[in-house]
């Protein structure tokens, strides 16, 4: 080392005399370069400069975080950093993984006491991201399609279980006037004023809507099944190419996506289109089928022939036989109604989502994946939690595309957009292109349950100190083009953990501010 440097040293200006003297000469170069620029060109490039690089705001807004302080319980004292994004939307494809070329958070977070809140934060620079040219939500035209669900009046006033902001997201504009997509709504032993009251609320957020009572004295699995019948004989029927059954639980998070690949099957042709369960077990026990919770696409004529149908695929028998011992089963009877009675088979549809895994869903929403659905996200006793709503709202900036893209610094953050922002302390050597198994297959859970439809999946770093995450609790459309993003750690969460020790002793916020 020493004898490389004493090579160089006879370059070094030794004394004020020598540096004068390579000062100017490095000046008059960069004087003559300057020059070289026609004046115009010039003053159009420093005002496109302007434009586009104007100093992000680094003002810290304590209401803001003192309200997310309310809700997610935060520590008084936090680490907060915040980014501003401006993308570029261009005619790039989509890919699972980009690479920005810059660091993420290369200064340490601020430590922010909330009792006593800072009025600035460490001001970063702006990063310009390329994305995909995509749709916005409330641009896409659904007037092709029309969905069937069946719930409660309870799940669909409840704040855990809500789904009418989703419907919003996916049946209207966002400005109160539907998209063109229908729903028919069946509410399970409602009353007049409850049906009232949900015909209400939907139609307030500009969803077209027809809500209708339904009979809990009736089995669950013919109800199910009689919804098809009742979307064939809706009058908007012949304006529809597509009639959907889901579940008040199935999010469609990019609408324009949804119709554009719709485009691509020939809707006069016989088409039964939807996805398996993830988990293989569930295929053996319950057969191989569309599993309704991904969202089943039915094309007009095989609606009518179920239709027609239908009187024989409900009789006792077939209910019985639709039982695997988990009762009757409303996919089961539907798969028997049109095999048993037709050459028509399911067409796979691998971008549609069941999501039947358990346990922390991260690996599955941080593997660059573009969903055209997502199902199970809600939690409860079973199933997994994901604040898809949330994080699908980024779409309102960066475009349909850009929801769970994967974005990768040079020091070693990966922005899941909407999902998380994950950091690898100790490096990325694992396969970032396998799916992360932080979750498992509900039991029994032999270990490749999900690989057949999720692919085998990398293991875990949850508890290893290789891996922490913030993931996203919040998003806030702030018009024009621009999208707040929250994500949240929080310190006692198990999973950021090493040896049993926790890697933190505060909350932490990191923010992204997405602008046009
Ligand atoms: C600060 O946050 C509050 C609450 O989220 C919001 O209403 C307000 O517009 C924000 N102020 C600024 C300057 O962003």
């Amino acid at each position: 080392m020493a004898a490389s440097f004493s090579q160089t040293k006879c370059f070094h200006p030794r004394n004020t005399f020598m540096r004068l003297i390579v000062l100017s000469i490095f000046g008059l170069i960069a004087i003559a370069l300057t020059m070289r620029a026609p004046t115009a060109e010039r003053i159009h490039k420093f005002k496109q400069q302007l434009a586009t690089h104007a100093a992000p705001d680094c003002s810290f807004n304590e209401t803001h975080i003192q309200n997310l302080q309310m809700r997610y319980d935060l520590t008084d004292s936090i680490e907060y950093a915040r980014r501003q994004i401006r993308y570029l939307p261009q005619d790039i494809k989509r890919k699972s993984l980009t690479k920005i070329d810059d660091e993420l958070f290369p200064e340490d977070f601020d430590e922010v006491n909330l009792k006593s809140p800072p009025s600035d934060i460490t001001c970063l620079k702006e990063i310009e991201l390329p994305v995909p040219k995509s749709a916005r939500p409330g641009t896409a035209d659904a007037r092709d399609f029309l969905f069937g669900v069946s719930t409660t009046y309870k799940r669909l006033t409840e704040a855990k279980t809500s789904p009418m902001l989703e419907w919003a997201h996916w049946l209207t504009d966002g400005n109160g006037k539907s998209n063109g997509g229908g729903l028919i709504l069946r509410l399970v032993d409602a009353s007049e004023e409850q049906l009232d009251e949900a015909r209400k609320r939907l139609t307030s957020l500009g969803i077209d809507v027809k809500v209708y009572h339904s009979d809990s004295s009736i089995e669950m699995a013919q109800r199910y099944l009689s919804l098809l019948p009742t979307l064939y004989n809706d009058a908007s029927r012949k304006n529809r190419k597509w009639l959907v059954m889901c579940d008040d639980d199935t999010f469609f998070p990019s609408m324009s996506a949804l119709v554009n690949r719709f485009s691509e099957y020939n809707h006069k042709s016989d088409l039964y289109i939807g996805t398996f369960s993830e988990d293989i077990s569930n295929i053996k026990r319950h057969g191989s089928q569309a599993f309704g919770g991904a969202g089943v696409f039915f094309s007009i004529h095989l609606a009518s022939v179920i239709t027609d149908l239908y009187e024989d695929c409900i009789t006792p028998k077939k209910i019985k036989e639709s039982d695997t011992g988990w009762g009757p089963q409303g996919d089961i009877l539907l798969r028997k109604c049109i095999y048993e009675h037709t050459e028509i088979r399911l067409t796979l549809l691998r971008d549609l989502h069941q999501l039947d895994i358990v346990g922390d869903p991260a690996g599955f929403y941080e593997s660059g994946v573009a969903p055209l659905s997502l199902h199970h996200f809600k939690g409860g006793p079973i199933w997994t939690k994901a604040a898809v709503y949330e994080g699908a709202k980024v779409a309102h900036a960066c475009g349909e595309d850009c929801y769970l893209q994967r974005f990768i610094s040079n020091d070693d953050f990966v922005i899941s957009n909407g999902f998380s922002i994950a950091y690898y302390p100790k490096g990325i050597q694992f396969d970032i292109n396998q799916v992360e198994r932080t979750f498992g297959a509900a039991p029994e859970d032999f270990g490749y349950n999900l690989d057949f439809m999720l692919g085998p999946q990398r293991g875990s770093l949850t508890k290893t100190g290789r891996k922490v995450a913030w993931e996203l609790r919040e998003s806030t459309n702030l018009g024009g083009g621009s999208v707040l993003q929250s994500y949240i750690r929080k310190a006692d969460d198990k999973r950021w953990t090493e040896d049993g020790r926790p890697l933190f002793d505060k909350d932490g916020v990191l923010e992204l501010v997405w602008v046009p």
